[in-house]
Protein backbone atom coordinates (compact mmCIF):
# COMPACT_ATOMS: atom_id res chain seq x y z
CA UNK A 1 0.00 0.00 0.00
CA UNK A 2 1.07 3.40 -0.79
CA UNK A 3 0.86 5.03 2.65
CA UNK A 4 2.54 8.62 1.90
CA UNK A 5 -0.91 8.50 -0.53
CA UNK A 6 -2.85 7.55 2.19
CA UNK A 7 -1.77 9.45 5.13
CA UNK A 8 -2.12 13.07 4.35
CA UNK A 9 -5.96 12.31 4.29
CA UNK A 10 -6.12 9.96 6.86
CA UNK A 11 -4.40 12.54 8.95
CA UNK A 12 -7.41 14.75 9.52
CA UNK A 13 -9.75 12.24 8.59
CA UNK A 14 -12.06 10.94 12.01
CA UNK A 15 -11.55 7.52 13.24
CA UNK A 16 -14.31 6.25 12.10
CA UNK A 17 -16.85 7.39 9.81
CA UNK A 18 -20.24 6.22 8.45
CA UNK A 19 -21.72 7.88 5.59
CA UNK A 20 -25.44 7.81 4.61
CA UNK A 21 -25.23 4.31 6.02
CA UNK A 22 -28.42 1.42 5.74
CA UNK A 23 -28.66 -1.55 6.24
CA UNK A 24 -31.47 -4.09 5.02
CA UNK A 25 -32.27 -7.91 6.72
CA UNK A 26 -34.04 -9.05 3.79
CA UNK A 27 -36.93 -6.97 3.69
CA UNK A 28 -36.50 -5.24 6.50
CA UNK A 29 -34.74 -2.01 7.20
CA UNK A 30 -33.13 -1.78 9.75
CA UNK A 31 -31.10 1.53 9.25
CA UNK A 32 -31.63 3.73 6.84
CA UNK A 33 -28.95 6.58 6.07
CA UNK A 34 -27.38 7.37 9.37
CA UNK A 35 -23.95 9.55 9.27
CA UNK A 36 -21.78 9.46 12.14
CA UNK A 37 -18.06 10.53 13.05
CA UNK A 38 -15.98 9.63 15.79
CA UNK A 39 -12.92 11.39 16.73
CA UNK A 40 -10.04 10.69 19.12
CA UNK A 41 -10.85 11.85 22.80
CA UNK A 42 -14.62 12.32 22.05
CA UNK A 43 -17.93 10.84 23.02
CA UNK A 44 -20.61 10.42 20.79
CA UNK A 45 -23.66 8.52 21.93
CA UNK A 46 -26.24 6.88 20.40
CA UNK A 47 -29.41 6.79 22.18
CA UNK A 48 -33.24 5.71 20.81
CA UNK A 49 -35.84 3.83 22.27
CA UNK A 50 -36.28 -0.22 21.46
CA UNK A 51 -35.87 -1.15 18.03
CA UNK A 52 -34.28 2.12 17.13
CA UNK A 53 -31.36 0.10 15.42
CA UNK A 54 -28.72 1.14 17.64
CA UNK A 55 -27.20 -2.40 17.88
CA UNK A 56 -27.71 -2.51 14.63
CA UNK A 57 -25.40 0.26 14.27
CA UNK A 58 -23.03 -1.43 16.45
CA UNK A 59 -22.65 -4.14 14.69
CA UNK A 60 -21.51 -2.45 11.50
CA UNK A 61 -19.02 -0.62 12.72
CA UNK A 62 -17.93 -3.81 15.00
CA UNK A 63 -17.33 -6.16 11.90
CA UNK A 64 -20.26 -8.18 12.88
CA UNK A 65 -22.40 -7.05 10.12
CA UNK A 66 -22.00 -5.23 6.53
CA UNK A 67 -24.01 -1.78 5.66
CA UNK A 68 -26.13 -2.57 2.90
CA UNK A 69 -25.97 0.67 1.57
CA UNK A 70 -23.69 4.05 2.05
CA UNK A 71 -20.18 3.79 3.37
CA UNK A 72 -18.16 2.64 6.06
CA UNK A 73 -14.90 4.30 6.21
CA UNK A 74 -11.83 3.80 9.16
CA UNK A 75 -9.26 6.27 9.32
CA UNK A 76 -10.56 7.82 6.03
CA UNK A 77 -10.73 4.39 4.07
CA UNK A 78 -13.38 2.50 2.91
CA UNK A 79 -14.07 -0.94 4.53
CA UNK A 80 -16.17 -4.02 4.33
CA UNK A 81 -15.26 -6.08 7.66
CA UNK A 82 -15.97 -9.40 7.68
CA UNK A 83 -15.89 -10.26 10.79
CA UNK A 84 -15.05 -8.56 14.37
CA UNK A 85 -11.72 -9.42 14.18
CA UNK A 86 -10.81 -7.32 11.31
CA UNK A 87 -12.29 -4.40 13.08
CA UNK A 88 -9.86 -5.44 16.55
CA UNK A 89 -7.22 -5.54 14.35
CA UNK A 90 -8.01 -2.01 13.11
CA UNK A 91 -7.72 -1.02 16.66
CA UNK A 92 -11.96 -1.05 16.94
CA UNK A 93 -13.07 -3.08 20.19
CA UNK A 94 -16.45 -3.61 21.68
CA UNK A 95 -17.70 -4.36 24.61
CA UNK A 96 -21.39 -6.00 24.86
CA UNK A 97 -23.65 -5.89 27.78
CA UNK A 98 -23.55 -9.80 27.84
CA UNK A 99 -19.93 -9.53 28.43
CA UNK A 100 -18.79 -12.63 27.42
CA UNK A 101 -16.41 -13.44 30.43
CA UNK A 102 -16.00 -16.57 32.12
CA UNK A 103 -17.37 -16.37 35.36
CA UNK A 104 -15.35 -18.62 37.47
CA UNK A 105 -12.14 -17.66 36.35
CA UNK A 106 -10.00 -15.17 37.71
CA UNK A 107 -10.10 -11.31 37.34
CA UNK A 108 -6.57 -11.32 35.31
CA UNK A 109 -7.04 -14.45 33.24
CA UNK A 110 -10.32 -12.63 31.96
CA UNK A 111 -8.64 -9.53 31.53
CA UNK A 112 -6.10 -11.79 29.26
CA UNK A 113 -9.04 -14.08 27.49
CA UNK A 114 -8.17 -15.02 24.24
CA UNK A 115 -4.48 -12.96 24.00
CA UNK A 116 -3.21 -15.07 26.77
CA UNK A 117 0.70 -14.33 27.12
CA UNK A 118 3.19 -17.45 27.47
CA UNK A 119 7.05 -17.31 28.67
CA UNK A 120 9.70 -20.10 28.22
CA UNK A 121 10.24 -21.57 24.38
CA UNK A 122 9.54 -25.08 23.32
CA UNK A 123 8.51 -27.81 25.98
CA UNK A 124 9.20 -25.42 28.36
CA UNK A 125 6.39 -22.69 27.32
CA UNK A 126 3.84 -22.01 29.78
CA UNK A 127 1.62 -19.22 30.69
CA UNK A 128 2.85 -16.01 32.21
CA UNK A 129 0.97 -16.20 35.25
CA UNK A 130 2.96 -13.56 37.17
CA UNK A 131 3.34 -10.83 34.53
CA UNK A 132 -0.68 -11.46 33.31
CA UNK A 133 -1.51 -10.90 37.02
CA UNK A 134 0.65 -7.99 37.92
CA UNK A 135 -0.31 -6.21 34.58
CA UNK A 136 -3.84 -6.45 35.20
CA UNK A 137 -4.05 -5.06 38.64
CA UNK A 138 -1.78 -2.76 37.32
CA UNK A 139 -3.84 -1.74 34.06
CA UNK A 140 -6.67 -1.96 36.43
CA UNK A 141 -5.49 0.35 39.12
CA UNK A 142 -4.40 3.36 36.27
CA UNK A 143 -8.00 3.26 34.90
CA UNK A 144 -8.65 3.84 38.90
CA UNK A 145 -10.04 0.01 39.54
CA UNK A 146 -9.18 -0.68 42.76
CA UNK A 147 -9.82 -4.52 43.18
CA UNK A 148 -8.87 -6.39 46.26
CA UNK A 149 -7.87 -9.14 44.53
CA UNK A 150 -7.45 -10.14 40.62
CA UNK A 151 -6.98 -13.84 41.74
CA UNK A 152 -10.60 -13.36 42.72
CA UNK A 153 -13.82 -14.99 40.34
CA UNK A 154 -14.65 -12.39 37.83
CA UNK A 155 -17.90 -13.74 38.74
CA UNK A 156 -17.98 -12.27 41.82
CA UNK A 157 -17.72 -8.77 40.79
CA UNK A 158 -20.58 -6.48 40.25
CA UNK A 159 -21.62 -5.67 36.67
CA UNK A 160 -20.47 -2.08 37.15
CA UNK A 161 -16.93 -3.39 37.73
CA UNK A 162 -16.94 -6.00 35.32
CA UNK A 163 -17.90 -3.34 32.52
CA UNK A 164 -14.58 -1.60 33.99
CA UNK A 165 -12.69 -4.53 33.77
CA UNK A 166 -13.52 -4.74 29.98
CA UNK A 167 -12.84 -1.21 29.57
CA UNK A 168 -9.75 -1.34 30.81
CA UNK A 169 -8.63 -4.32 28.91
CA UNK A 170 -9.52 -2.60 25.80
CA UNK A 171 -7.48 0.73 26.28
CA UNK A 172 -4.58 -2.15 27.11
CA UNK A 173 -4.81 -3.91 23.83
CA UNK A 174 -4.69 -0.68 22.61
CA UNK A 175 -8.11 -0.10 21.38
CA UNK A 176 -8.56 3.62 19.75
CA UNK A 177 -12.13 3.13 19.34
CA UNK A 178 -14.13 1.86 22.07
CA UNK A 179 -17.91 0.88 21.69
CA UNK A 180 -19.78 0.42 24.66
CA UNK A 181 -23.49 -1.17 24.57
CA UNK A 182 -25.84 -0.36 26.95
CA UNK A 183 -23.18 -0.56 29.38
CA UNK A 184 -25.34 1.08 31.88
CA UNK A 185 -28.90 -0.32 30.85
CA UNK A 186 -28.93 -2.55 33.80
CA UNK A 187 -27.33 -0.57 36.77
CA UNK A 188 -28.35 1.18 39.89
CA UNK A 189 -27.48 4.85 39.87
CA UNK A 190 -24.25 4.40 41.84
CA UNK A 191 -22.73 1.96 39.60
CA UNK A 192 -23.84 3.97 36.70
CA UNK A 193 -21.52 6.68 37.64
CA UNK A 194 -18.43 4.14 38.05
CA UNK A 195 -19.13 3.23 34.41
CA UNK A 196 -19.46 6.63 32.79
CA UNK A 197 -16.48 7.92 34.97
CA UNK A 198 -14.65 5.28 32.78
CA UNK A 199 -16.03 6.29 29.80
CA UNK A 200 -14.54 9.47 30.52
CA UNK A 201 -10.95 7.97 31.29
CA UNK A 202 -11.04 6.40 28.09
CA UNK A 203 -11.89 9.60 25.92
CA UNK A 204 -8.73 11.33 28.03
CA UNK A 205 -6.82 8.84 27.10
CA UNK A 206 -7.70 9.61 23.26
CA UNK A 207 -9.98 7.06 22.60
CA UNK A 208 -12.94 7.74 20.17
CA UNK A 209 -15.79 6.06 22.54
CA UNK A 210 -19.47 5.54 20.90
CA UNK A 211 -22.11 5.05 24.07
CA UNK A 212 -25.11 3.19 23.27
CA UNK A 213 -27.63 3.83 25.89
CA UNK A 214 -31.58 4.98 25.82
CA UNK A 215 -30.66 6.96 28.94
CA UNK A 216 -30.25 11.02 28.23
CA UNK A 217 -29.16 11.69 31.54
CA UNK A 218 -26.18 8.94 31.59
CA UNK A 219 -25.49 10.25 27.92
CA UNK A 220 -25.58 13.91 28.11
CA UNK A 221 -22.76 14.81 31.08
CA UNK A 222 -20.44 12.20 29.29
CA UNK A 223 -21.10 12.91 25.55
CA UNK A 224 -19.68 15.39 22.97
CA UNK A 225 -22.01 14.44 20.20
CA UNK A 226 -25.41 12.93 20.07
CA UNK A 227 -27.02 10.68 17.12
CA UNK A 228 -30.50 10.07 17.63
CA UNK A 229 -32.30 7.28 16.21
CA UNK A 230 -35.68 6.11 15.51
CA UNK A 231 -37.28 3.29 13.71
CA UNK A 232 -33.83 3.20 11.64
CA UNK A 233 -33.48 6.45 10.70
CA UNK A 234 -31.54 9.51 12.58
CA UNK A 235 -33.64 12.17 13.69
CA UNK A 236 -31.18 14.28 15.23
CA UNK A 237 -27.16 14.66 15.07
CA UNK A 238 -26.01 17.19 17.68
CA UNK A 239 -22.78 18.51 19.53
CA UNK A 240 -23.06 18.95 23.28
CA UNK A 241 -23.12 23.06 22.28
CA UNK A 242 -26.46 22.91 20.33
CA UNK A 243 -28.53 21.00 22.45
CA UNK A 244 -29.76 21.10 25.89
CA UNK A 245 -30.79 17.90 28.48
CA UNK A 246 -34.29 18.95 28.35
CA UNK A 247 -33.89 19.16 24.34
CA UNK A 248 -32.70 15.63 24.06
CA UNK A 249 -35.26 14.38 26.64
CA UNK A 250 -37.93 15.86 24.68
CA UNK A 251 -36.07 14.28 21.38
CA UNK A 252 -36.15 11.21 22.71
CA UNK A 253 -39.38 8.37 21.46
CA UNK A 254 -40.19 7.96 25.04
CA UNK A 255 -40.27 12.08 25.43
CA UNK A 256 -43.07 12.48 22.80
CA UNK A 257 -44.86 9.07 24.02
CA UNK A 258 -44.51 10.34 27.72
CA UNK A 259 -46.30 14.05 26.67
CA UNK A 260 -48.99 12.26 25.19
CA UNK A 261 -49.34 9.97 28.14
CA UNK A 262 -49.86 13.29 30.60
CA UNK A 263 -51.74 14.95 28.35
CA UNK A 264 -54.14 11.90 28.48
CA UNK A 265 -53.99 11.44 32.09
CA UNK A 266 -55.09 15.41 32.48
CA UNK A 267 -58.37 14.66 30.46
CA UNK A 268 -59.22 11.98 32.83
CA UNK A 269 -59.84 14.70 35.42
CA UNK A 270 -57.14 16.47 36.86
CA UNK A 271 -57.92 20.04 35.57
CA UNK A 272 -61.33 21.28 36.82
CA UNK A 273 -62.29 22.12 33.33
CA UNK A 274 -61.51 19.02 31.83
CA UNK A 275 -63.66 17.60 35.14
CA UNK A 276 -66.51 19.50 34.12
CA UNK A 277 -66.62 18.80 30.02
CA UNK A 278 -66.72 14.94 31.15
CA UNK A 279 -69.74 15.78 33.59
CA UNK A 280 -71.42 17.53 30.69
CA UNK A 281 -71.02 14.86 28.48
CA UNK A 282 -72.49 12.48 31.18
CA UNK A 283 -74.64 14.69 32.24
CA UNK A 284 -76.11 14.69 28.48
CA UNK A 285 -75.71 11.10 28.19
CA UNK A 286 -78.02 10.55 30.95
CA UNK A 287 -80.55 13.40 29.63
CA UNK A 288 -80.81 11.00 27.03
CA UNK A 289 -80.92 7.95 28.90
CA UNK A 290 -77.83 6.28 27.78
CA UNK A 291 -76.15 6.40 31.26
CA UNK A 292 -76.98 5.76 34.72
CA UNK A 293 -74.44 7.24 36.55
CA UNK A 294 -75.64 9.98 39.37
CA UNK A 295 -74.40 13.35 37.88
CA UNK A 296 -73.56 14.28 41.47
CA UNK A 297 -71.14 11.08 41.32
CA UNK A 298 -69.85 11.03 38.37
CA UNK A 299 -66.13 12.57 38.19
CA UNK A 300 -64.36 14.02 40.71
CA UNK A 301 -61.05 12.07 40.42
CA UNK A 302 -59.28 14.20 42.66
CA UNK A 303 -61.78 13.26 45.17
CA UNK A 304 -61.31 9.84 45.10
CA UNK A 305 -59.46 7.72 48.02
CA UNK A 306 -55.43 7.54 47.20
CA UNK A 307 -55.90 4.33 45.52
CA UNK A 308 -56.93 0.83 46.48
CA UNK A 309 -53.33 -0.04 46.47
CA UNK A 310 -53.01 -3.67 46.81
N1 LIG B 1 -30.87 -10.05 12.15
C1 LIG B 1 -31.98 -9.38 11.94
N2 LIG B 1 -32.89 -9.81 11.04
C2 LIG B 1 -34.02 -9.12 10.81
N3 LIG B 1 -34.35 -7.98 11.43
C3 LIG B 1 -33.51 -7.50 12.34
C4 LIG B 1 -32.28 -8.17 12.64
N4 LIG B 1 -31.64 -7.45 13.58
C5 LIG B 1 -32.42 -6.38 13.85
N5 LIG B 1 -33.55 -6.41 13.10
C6 LIG B 1 -34.63 -5.42 13.13
O1 LIG B 1 -34.05 -4.14 12.97
C7 LIG B 1 -34.65 -3.17 13.81
C8 LIG B 1 -33.60 -2.50 14.67
O2 LIG B 1 -33.11 -3.43 15.62
P1 LIG B 1 -31.91 -3.13 16.63
O3 LIG B 1 -31.62 -4.38 17.36
O4 LIG B 1 -30.81 -2.50 15.90
O5 LIG B 1 -32.58 -2.08 17.62
P2 LIG B 1 -32.03 -1.48 19.00
O6 LIG B 1 -32.09 -0.01 18.88
O7 LIG B 1 -30.72 -2.09 19.32
O8 LIG B 1 -33.12 -1.96 20.05
P3 LIG B 1 -32.96 -2.41 21.59
O9 LIG B 1 -32.94 -1.14 22.39
O10 LIG B 1 -34.20 -3.20 21.83
O11 LIG B 1 -31.72 -3.21 21.71
C9 LIG B 1 -35.71 -3.93 14.59
O12 LIG B 1 -36.95 -3.69 14.00
C10 LIG B 1 -35.30 -5.37 14.48
O13 LIG B 1 -36.42 -6.20 14.53
MG1 LIG C 1 -29.95 -3.22 20.98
Amino acid sequence: MNTREAASPAAAAPLVELRAAGKRYGNIIALRDVSLEVSPGEVTCVLGDNGAGKSTLIKIIAGLHQNTEGAYLVDGQEVKFTSPREALNRGIATVYQDLAVAPLMPVWRNFFLGSEVSTGWGPFRRLDVEFMRETAKKELLDMGIDLRDVDQPIGTLSGGERQCVAIARAVYFGAKVLILDEPTAALGVKQSGVVLRYIIQARDRGLGVIFITHNPHHAYPVGDRFLLLKRGQSIGYHEKSEISLEELTGLMAGGAELEQLVHELRQVGTSTDEVRVIRDEIEEDTAAGVGHVPVTEAVNIRDLPETEGK
